[in-house]
């Protein structure tokens, strides 16, 4: 009996441990590192949110990123789209603007990790 408890104890150690592990892994993960959310927050309020405000409302446009049928499931997805919406658009961003729009983007309505 002592034996089979402490082997019971031994074992949620370990699970405690690979839990932390996993909860640390994923406050570090970041799908647009070094994004720089408030360029991000601006260009995106002059560029995009007002015809995705017209085509779809919400605040900010928000309802283009979270209706139930978007396009976009995942970081390479949302880099894809976003990049779609700026060729459409002919603006000529900066690779790393796009980045730093796709951080903000992901930051306040996709919240991929
Ligand atoms: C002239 C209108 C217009 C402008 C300006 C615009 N978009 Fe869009 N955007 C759309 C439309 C329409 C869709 C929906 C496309 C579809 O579903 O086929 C869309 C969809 C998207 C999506 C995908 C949403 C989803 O999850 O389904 C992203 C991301 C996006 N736009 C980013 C941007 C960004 C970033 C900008 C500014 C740099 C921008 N758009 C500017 C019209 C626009």
């Amino acid at each position: 009996m002592t034996t089979r408890r402490s082997k019971a104890t031994h074992l949620t150690a370990a699970s405690a441990v690979l839990l932390g592990m996993l909860f640390a892994t994923t406050a570090l993960a970041d799908p647009f590192p070094d994004a720089d959310l408030d360029a991000g927050e601006e260009m995106h309020m002059d560029l995009c949110v007002a015809c995705h405000v017209e085509r779809f409302g919400g605040d900010q446009g928000g309802n283009a990123y979270t209706r139930a049928d978007r396009r976009v499931s995942s970081p390479s997805a949302l880099e894809q789209q976003l990049t779609a919406c700026t060729t459409m658009l002919n603006l000529d961003l900066f690779p790393e603007d796009e980045h730093h729009i796709a951080g903000y983007l992901n930051k306040h309505f996709y919240k991929f990790d």
